[in-house]
């Protein structure tokens, strides 16, 4: 619904500001005083269109430029459109608001489509019209009133399209494809499949049945395989049972084997031990001997020696007495002999002196003169044959010399001796014959040795380096123990006679491969066991996720199915919506077209494929569009157009401006038409709440009931407007 426009220099109008109430409302005036100016700066603030070819006419000549603001109503929102031109006609600007208690709410500023930014589309979207279904719906402009009937018949669908809500089914259309495919995503992401996947689960499902088969069957054959297995290993068992005590015999038998084996190894070690200690003893023992022996015979010649050197002192003492004597003689002898030489050399020197001053030789004073009295040969003669003399002396005296040398080295040996006898406490020949009994004795204990070791070393040579299997025990069993171990040994064989080891042995082995074998069976009972098992639990939650598949599929189908019926343009619904519109418009339009007292009984749109087509029925049958009058044309134009006001006004539209609806109507038609409208559209009673009606005729009113009216008159300052 309009609520009000102010227009500020715009086309003829310098400032005007008009309201609009509710019910009819009457535009009067002359020729050019500028009324259907106001329906223009309608268009314009809303969508920026208006008839007047460029924008430039729009603003009033020798102004600065223009201004107009829109205030209207949709459910109950309330809007104002404002858009300002400059001198040039530029848009300066364009904003729509919305209108709420607390002041103004920007809601759209400019036309810039590309930047997604547009007031009339914003516009477009709340009334839900575009400007040519505006003018064709709501505004019938001057001379256009008879456009609707122009119209080809597909763009005539497309208009009750547009009435309908069918662009809006359109979207729910799209939309709904949106919420079908964002359905089947969101199903893929949480169950990780979809509905195209279904037969690849039905084959995943026959493939886990047929392994759960399969697995079950190999269980019953692994089962039957085992109970075989069973009974035989218990069999077997039983009868190693029996044999078990006897194989522990034997084993004992063996043990004991060993227990004398070994034990008589150890008699052995020992006393082969013993035999190599008493070896090596009497080896010492003998060669003790000999070294005593040896020692003592040494021995016996040290003290024969000895005594024999003491018996020499006696002879050594008198050796020396006389030995001395001789040597003091031949030293007399030798100093005579020495005296006598110098003596006889003085004289020999005299002999030899003739000088005057020779000295005394006896008492050294200067002798005038030496008379030789002697005979110097005489003298050296004499003089040789006592140095000869001499010589001998002491070549005597030499060999004494040596001798009591000797002597005394004899002397110091029989010294020795004597003090080695005493500090052995030896005294006299007893001792030697003492000795030589004793290395006696000592001879004959050594005799009888090599005997012993002969002996001993035969006894080792007698004794095995050790002892295996085969060596006959039987000569070593001679103790106590010994013979216990033996008779035990007797005993187990006798107890074991009959008994076959090889047999146990054998048994015990087919026992443990029967075991293997049954571990190995039940180890694979566990595969197969497991492959069912999971086989199973597969099927489970396969057959889980198809059932839930085929349940979305279902819901997808249905949904998919909605969108088909309900939202499609050609689905039933809006098929039957259309059908519901057409009818309703065609019945008010007929309703209508009958009050102008026409020849013509029902106007009629149907829908045929693409198409609504309008069909015009006379007294005699359907009639040609073509072959209406003009005045005829005019009439079924306004009656669709109101019975189309009509459907629109329940839903967002709430008015209606006919711009010289009369023209090609005569006076009577003219009044009639008046008539009809003002009666139908007074205000609370008519489909809509508002209709405008425009003309420059004003007897046409006299008597019509409207509820305000308006007259435009030209002034030198602009339109002026006056309110009756
Ligand atoms: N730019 C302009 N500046 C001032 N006046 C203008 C301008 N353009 C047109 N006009 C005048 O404004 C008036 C336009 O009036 P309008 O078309 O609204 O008249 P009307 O009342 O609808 O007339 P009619 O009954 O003939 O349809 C005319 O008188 C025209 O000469
Ligand atoms: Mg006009």
């Amino acid at each position: 619904m309009l609520e009000k426009i102010q227009l500020d220099n715009f086309v003829s109008h310098s400032s005007t500001m008009l309201e609009f109430d509710r019910g009819v409302t009457i535009f009067i005036g002359s020729n050019g005083s500028g009324k259907s100016s106001i329906i223009d700066a309608i268009t314009f603030a809303l969508y920026g269109e208006h008839t007047r070819r460029k924008n430039k006419n729009l603003v009033r000549r020798d102004s600065e430029g223009c201004l107009v603001e829109l205030t209207f109503k949709i459910n109950s929102n309330r809007y104002q459109a404002t858009r300002r031109l400059d001198v040039k006609g530029s848009l300066d600007s364009a904003k729509l608001e919305q209108i709420t208690d607390t002041g103004l709410i920007p809601l759209a500023h400019g036309e810039r489509k590309q930047m997604g930014e547009s007031v009339s589309t914003e516009i477009s979207n709340i009334i839900g019209l575009d400007y040519n279904r505006f003018q064709l719906a709501v505004v019938v402009q001057q001379g256009e009133i008879d456009a609707i009937l122009k119209q080809k018949p597909s763009e005539f669908k497309e208009f009750i399209n547009t009435l309908v809500g069918i662009d809006r089914l359109d979207r729910a259309y799209y939309n709904m494809k949106d919420v079908v495919d964002s359905f089947k995503s969101l199903l893929r992401k949480s169950i990780g499949y979809d509905y195209n996947d279904i037969t690849i689960l039905e084959q995943k499902i026959d493939q886990e049945r047929k392994n759960e088969e399969q697995s079950t069957r190999e269980l019953e054959q692994l089962n039957s395989e085992m109970q075989k297995f069973e009974d035989e290993e218990k069999n077997k068992k039983e009868k190693l049972e029996k044999l078990e005590p006897l194989s522990r015999k034997e084993k004992e038998l063996d043990e004991t084997n060993v227990l004398l084996a070994r034990y008589i190894e150890n008699k052995i070690a020992d006393s082969r031990t013993r035999f190599k200690q008493e070896l090596a003893s009497s080896e010492k023992q003998q060669s003790d001997l000999t070294r005593d022996i040896k020692m003592m015979q040494q021995r016996y010649i040290d003290v024969k020696n000895n005594l024999e050197q003491v018996s020499f002192i006696p002879n050594i003492r008198s050796e020396r007495e006389i030995l001395d004597k001789q040597l003091s003689s031949l030293e007399q002898e030798q100093q005579d002999y020495e005296g006598k030489i110098e003596r006889l050399e003085q004289l020999h020197d005299y002999t030899k002196t003739s000088e005057p001053e020779a000295k005394c030789p006896v008492c050294g004073s200067v002798i005038g003169k030496i008379i030789v009295k002697f005979d110097s040969e005489h003298i050296e003669v004499e003089l040789k044959k006592i140095q000869e003399m001499k010589n001998n002396t002491k070549s005597q005296k030499e060999e004494l010399d040596r001798q009591k040398e000797n002597l005394i080295t004899k002397d110091a040996i029989a010294k020795q001796a004597k003090e080695y006898l005493n500090s052995h406490g030896i005294e006299g020949n007893d001792h030697l014959a003492n000795l030589t009994r004793e290395i006696e004795e000592k001879n004959a204990e050594s005799s009888k040795l090599p005997t012993r070791i002969e002996y001993i070393q035969n006894q080792l040579a007698n004794i095995p380096a050790h002892i295996d299997k085969n060596s006959n025990l039987d000569d070593f069993v001679n103790d106590e123990y010994s013979k216990e171990l033996n008779q035990k040994i007797l005993d187990l064989k006798n107890e074991l006679k009959g008994f076959k080891r090889e047999e146990f042995k054998d048994l015990k082995s087919q026992c443990d491969e029967l075991v293997r074998k049954r571990m190995s069976l039940s180890e694979r009972k566990g595969e197969s066991a497991k492959t069912n098992r999971e086989a199973k639990s597969e099927i489970e939650s396969l057959t889980k996720i198809l059932d839930e598949i085929k349940k979305a599929n279902f819901f997808a189908d249905l949904l998919d199915k909605i969108r088909k019926e309900i939202y499609n343009r050609d689905g039933s619904v809006a098929m039957r919506l259309r059908l519901q519109t057409l009818k309703t418009i065609s019945d008010k339009a007929s309703n209508y077209i009958e009050m102008f007292g026409l020849d013509i009984l029902r106007v009629e749109l149907t829908e045929k494929a693409r198409d609504v087509l309008i069909t015009c029925y006379r007294h005699n049958g359907t009639t040609d569009m073509e072959s209406l009058s003009g005045g005829e044309k005019v009439a079924i134009a306004l009656a669709l157009r109101l019975g189309m006001a009509y459907v629109m006004g329940r839903d967002k539209l709430d008015f209606i401006i006919l711009d010289e609806p009369t023209t090609h109507l005569d006076e009577e038609r003219r009044r009639s038409l008046v008539k009809i409208i003002t009666e139908a559209f007074q205000s609370g009673l008519g489909p809509l709440s508002q209709m405008i009606l425009i003309t420059h005729d004003p007897a046409i009113f006299d008597n019509a009931n409207v509820d305000s009216m308006y007259e435009f008159e030209m002034t030198n300052e602009g339109t002026h407007l006056t309110k009756f």
